[in-house]
């Protein structure tokens, strides 16, 4: 079970983080206006240390989503990261954490509009292992729920309210017994999971859908990208497919903050490859792993530590 720590932060403070509560008037309950992101800090028992998995990149991405927005995120990488590791030190936390950091509009104006000039940065902290199984793979439906198309909102933006859309979607899956979604979009082609990224291998190819499927800009799918290509001299192949071309798959797997990589034992009950973890997603996953435990000085830049 995943433990919440006791400090969050809110209103440029930290506090109990039962304390850190917001009206039931302010957009962000009412309309969901907001938008956050999910920071893995993984523990090395060797080093006691945590260090946090492409901070920088999680940051910047949360500009953009403000940018997109129009909400208000005037922080600068190193105040931002300040923040983020005077909480971590505050909670005194020694393990494996995730971080949620969110900037919601705190305005009680009745108007669903955004440009408001009080949006908050709110940040509390759980512990968090394994998000799916690891050893049984993840059962995978197809949702009947279509991914919210850009021009509507743009999940490039993790948008607080657009995640109704996966809430849907997951909540559909795990009703009929499996344990994740993926979503189609308008178009028929696959997009991604209620969160996280997907990549399949055909024939020693590697896919993954571009990033104009209205997915989200992953940082793992970016940083696997970047490994397939570095490590395993592998090109992965952008490129939008649809849904049988998905059940035909040697091997399926998702990345994302929370899954890390996550192999997809079946789709729609059809099994994929032998129904056991691929040679290609068991490769680039322990070069992953390697380096989140520290193990890779080629990637340390992606690692900040805490202490
Ligand atoms: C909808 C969605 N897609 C993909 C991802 C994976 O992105 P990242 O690797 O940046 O965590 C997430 C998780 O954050 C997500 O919520």
């Amino acid at each position: 079970m995943a433990k919440t720590f006791p400090y969050a932060y809110i209103r440029k403070k930290t506090c109990k983080t039962e304390k850190a509560v917001i009206p039931i008037q302010s957009k962000v309950v009412q309309y969901g206006l907001g938008f956050f992101s999910g920071i893995r800090g993984y523990w090395n028992g060797d080093n006691k240390n945590i260090y946090l998995f492409r901070m920088e990149d999680h940051f910047n991405r949360m500009q953009e989503s403000a940018k997109i927005m129009h909400m208000r995120f005037p922080l600068s990488y190193p105040k931002f990261k300040k923040i983020v590791i005077d909480l971590i030190k505050k909670n005194k936390a020694k393990g494996d954490i995730y971080i949620r950091p969110t900037v919601y509009a705190a305005s009680t104006e009745l108007t669903p509009r955004l440009n408001n000039p009080d949006d908050d940065l709110a940040i509390y902290m759980i512990s968090l292992k394994d998000y799916f199984k690891s050893n049984t793979g993840v059962k995978v439906c197809i949702s009947s729920w279509r991914r919210v198309e850009d021009d509507a909102i743009s999940m490039k933006a993790k948008v607080t309210g657009a995640y109704a859309n996966s809430a849907l979607a997951k909540t559909e899956a795990l009703l009929n017994g499996y344990d994740e979604p993926i979503f189609l979009n308008r178009d028929g082609s696959v997009c991604e999971a209620s969160g996280a990224n997907i990549f399949g291998i055909k024939d020693g190819q590697v896919y993954t859908p571009p990033l104009s499927a209205n997915n989200l800009n992953g940082i793992t799918r970016r940083s696997i990208i970047e490994l397939f290509e570095k490590e395993l001299n592998m090109k992965v192949r952008e490129e939008n497919f649809d849904r049988s071309t998905l059940y035909t798959f040697d091997e399926l797997f998702f990345t994302g903050t929370a899954a890390k990589v996550a192999w997809i034992a079946s789709v729609d009950q059809r099994k994929i490859g032998k129904g056991t973890m691929g040679k290609y997603t068991k490769k680039v996953k322990r070069i992953f792993d390697e380096i989140t435990e520290m193990k890779h000085d080629k990637y340390s830049q992606w690692l900040t530590p805490v202490y």
